[in-house]
């Protein structure tokens, strides 16, 4: 049937009213934006959502960006008895109708209705397999897509999926160049990449090299084209084919924005599920540049050990569906039995949402002999393996498997150990920006010295505890003394310095600081007793304990009702999250009296706003991974509380990029700071490792 202009003119006005009539449901949340293959800093392609226009979340009608905001062209069609839907993106104007929404920690799921003939379920798998390490060093993501009657009847459907050329640069004037080739395994791919290869370069923190690759099965019915957009999609939409030709005009992104598409034609389609599986995905032979004594090397990305050849790798991921689709589920699954046991149904919705983010800034570098996990400092400042970034992330990799915190903090030591660092305290990161781990020989990085050291000292002993590792204790003990010294002399009583809140200001005497201070000293005993240093550890035991006696004098509001930490000392009208405590629990220290946590959970309830407690008393805004490690060791129902807060956030907030860290706790938008995608989201595991214990 053709559609003449007043079907199409009654085709929207039917799209607009069931737009506005029927609503998607969103489980367990509607989050501020939805990860679709989100697997390292440049695999990030995301959903956003927002709720300020009342309409965000809806896969088809809107285009899927990469994190920094630029949309990454991803677009979906499907033809059903000769009619054209569009399911993702806007390459067209008559959409699906979406019924539903859910994520888990491992995927998105869509579940379409087209035209009351058939159901769609889309699933978008960015796959967490955290003891498989062939598998996680893949830079790769699957969309899958089942279609089924709905009505009774036989339709006949075709289904189109394509990717711009967006994904390969930030710079939509570079030169785009492609490919197209089916494997011997049968896996039809283009491939598109940056016809000027920038190698370790990013533009709008777009990688500019490397290789993507868009792959499908190589089965009857399949046909490709690349081409200009509206060429490529327009093949489709009146044929529901494409004509398996290659556009062999390399050029701009932007001019004629060329496109890479495939079309099955699923045939007559019953009451059995028809399915198309895609694959997406990113390979760049090398991935980072680190610093070593001998100079700045290259290092591989680690799946080059794992695979000889780029197509081994795709052809690998691609043809692994099933098996990557059931260690997602175990993942999925541990997470939720977890969550739920921890802290209910609003914990589930804030940790699932939190995983893929949480490692999709880090990627897997180098061989299968010595291998590393670099992290990017998405969004605030691109630095490298930042210690203040990985602090409050390391509850999730703790998690997911120790071995993932020692790939962090490994080359953190290794160039520090070098002697490639002047300062005696521990350095910020290794490298201003990702993919540049070329350190900081002049000392000039971001100063955090006692946020620094102590985050490395109780990171360090939260590892080897978890694997049971004192080795590596031992390997780095005098690094680790060298920063506990530090610790002596700062932690009593702080200097005026940044803390890992820099963007709240400086200031001398921070109550919750100078506690991570003492904390590491006495996480420093532990170590020296491990390792054994007896002498060492009943030196640094009594000087935690000395400190935290007097800090309880200075650092607490006791006249105040009800009494609660203060956010500098002697300032008895303020007040903080006092985070670092999770520390002391986490390592099972008990240097700090249980009447503090008491009395911090007696305090939170007098102070929560909307949605959840503020960060301290000079703002109203809040960071969701303190929230969540403050909960972690708060009484139930303070626990509860906010938890609660945050995941009602995470639904209702009006932000419309992939989650920030950072939030106003009235009206839940950004401050004047604007944080995306950044991994620290995974401290939102603290409870679970609370709960599992090291
Ligand atoms: C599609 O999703 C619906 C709703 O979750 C579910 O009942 C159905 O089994 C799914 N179909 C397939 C083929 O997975
Ligand atoms: C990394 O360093 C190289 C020089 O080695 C430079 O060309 C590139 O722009 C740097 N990358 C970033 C993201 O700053
Ligand atoms: C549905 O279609 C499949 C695949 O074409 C076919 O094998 C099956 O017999 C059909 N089932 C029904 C109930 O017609
Ligand atoms: C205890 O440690 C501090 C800081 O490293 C050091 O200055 C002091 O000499 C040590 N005391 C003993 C008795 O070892
Ligand atoms: C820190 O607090 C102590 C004790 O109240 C005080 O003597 C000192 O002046 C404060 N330091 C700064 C830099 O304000
Ligand atoms: C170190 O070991 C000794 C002897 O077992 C013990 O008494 C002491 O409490 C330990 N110190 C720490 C900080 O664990
Ligand atoms: C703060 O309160 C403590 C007791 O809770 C008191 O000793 C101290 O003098 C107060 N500080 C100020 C500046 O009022
Ligand atoms: C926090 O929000 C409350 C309620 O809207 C307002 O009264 C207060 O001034 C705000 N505080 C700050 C520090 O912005």
């Amino acid at each position: 049937m053709k559609l003449g202009s007043f079907s199409i003119l009654v085709a929207a006005w039917i799209v607009s009213c069931v737009r506005a009539s029927t609503t998607s449901t969103f489980s367990p949340a509607r989050p501020p934006a939805i990860p679709l293959a989100v697997r390292s800093p440049y695999l990030s392609t995301w959903l956003d959502v927002g709720s300020d226009g009342g309409d965000g979340g809806y896969l088809a009608g809107e285009w899927p960006d990469f994190w920094s905001n630029q949309i990454t062209g991803w677009a979906g069609m499907i033809r059903v008895d000769g009619q054209v839907y569009t399911w993702m993106g806007l390459p067209g104007t008559t959409t699906v109708t979406q019924l539903a929404f859910e994520y888990t920690s491992t995927r998105s799921v869509f579940i379409m209705n087209v035209g009351g003939m058939v159901q769609m379920n889309i699933t978008f798998l960015s796959p967490i397999t955290p003891d498989d390490m062939k598998r996680q060093s893949l830079v790769f993501s699957y969309l899958h897509v089942d279609v089924v009657s709905t009505d009774g009847n036989e339709h006949d459907v075709q289904l189109y999926a394509d990717i711009s050329a967006e994904w390969v640069s930030g710079d939509r004037t570079a030169v785009a160049q492609w490919d197209y080739g089916v494997t011997d395994d049968g896996v039809a791919y283009h491939r598109v990449y940056r016809q000027t290869q920038l190698l370790f370069s990013e533009n709008t923190d777009q990688g500019e090299w490397g290789y993507w690759y868009w792959a499908t099965d190589n089965r009857a019915g399949l046909t490709y084209q690349s081409g200009r957009d509206v060429d490529v999609r327009g093949s489709f939409s009146s044929n529901g084919l494409l004509g398996n030709s290659k556009d062999t005009k390399y050029r701009a992104i932007s001019n004629d924005w060329p496109v890479f598409g495939f079309a099955n034609d699923l045939g007559s389609v019953n009451s059995t599920t028809a399915s198309a599986l895609f694959s997406i995905g990113l390979t760049q032979d090398k991935a980072v540049q680190y610093e070593r004594t001998s100079g700045v090397v290259s290092l591989p990305s680690l799946w080059t050990s794992y695979f000889s050849t780029e197509l081994d790798a795709l052809e690998f991921f691609h043809n692994d569906y099933s098996h990557a689709a059931t260690l997602s589920t175990d993942f999925d699954s541990r997470v939720e039995t977890d969550s739920l046991a921890a802290g209910g149904q609003d914990y589930l919705t804030i940790t699932s949402l939190s995983a893929r983010q949480a490692l999709g800034a880090t990627q897997l570098c180098g061989t299968q002999d010595e291998y590393y996990l670099f992290m990017k400092e998405i969004s605030s400042d691109g630095n490298v393996n930042t210690v203040d970034v990985i602090f409050p992330a390391h509850p999730f990799f703790l998690y997911a498997n120790p071995e993932f915190l020692k790939l962090l903090l490994d080359p953190l030591f290794e160039i520090q150990e070098s002697g490639l660092y002047p300062n005696t305290w521990s350095m910020h990161d290794i490298g201003s920006r990702y993919p540049n781990a070329t350190g900081h020989n002049n000392g000039d990085d971001e100063p955090m010295p006692l946020e620094e050291c102590g985050d490395m000292l109780i990171m360090t002993l939260a590892y080897a505890l978890k694997a049971q590792d004192t080795n590596f204790l031992k390997q780095h003990y005098t690094l680790l003394k060298q920063w506990t010294s530090y610790l002596v002399a700062d932690a009593l009583y702080p200097s005026n310095q940044i803390s890992t809140d820099d963007f709240a200001g400086s200031l001398a005497n921070q109550t919750n600081l100078a506690l991570k201070g003492m904390i590491g000293i006495e996480a420093m005993a532990v170590i020296a007793n491990l390792t054994g240093h007896t002498a060492d550890a009943k030196n640094f035991t009594n000087i935690a304990h000395n400190y935290i006696a007097q800090w309880q004098v200075l650092g607490v509001a006791h006249d105040a009702n009800p009494p609660h930490s203060t956010l500098a000392y002697g300032a008895n009208d303020t007040h903080g999250l006092l985070y670092n405590l999770y520390a002391d629990a986490e390592l099972g220290l008990d240097l700090v009296p249980q009447s503090v946590y008491e009395m911090q959970s007696n305090f939170y309830q007098t102070v929560q706003l909307t949605y959840g407690v503020p960060l301290d008393t000079r703002h109203n805004y809040t960071k969701g991974d303190w929230e969540m490690f403050t909960a972690a060791v708060a009484s139930k129902s303070t626990q509860q509380m906010f938890i609660h807060d945050l995941a009602v956030w995470i639904d209702q907030t009006p932000t419309n990029r992939a989650m920030t860290d950072l939030y106003n706790t009235v009206g839940g938008n950004y401050p004047e700071v604007t944080f995306v995608a950044r991994p620290v989201v995974g401290g939102s595991f603290a409870l679970l490792l609370l709960q599992e214990g090291l």
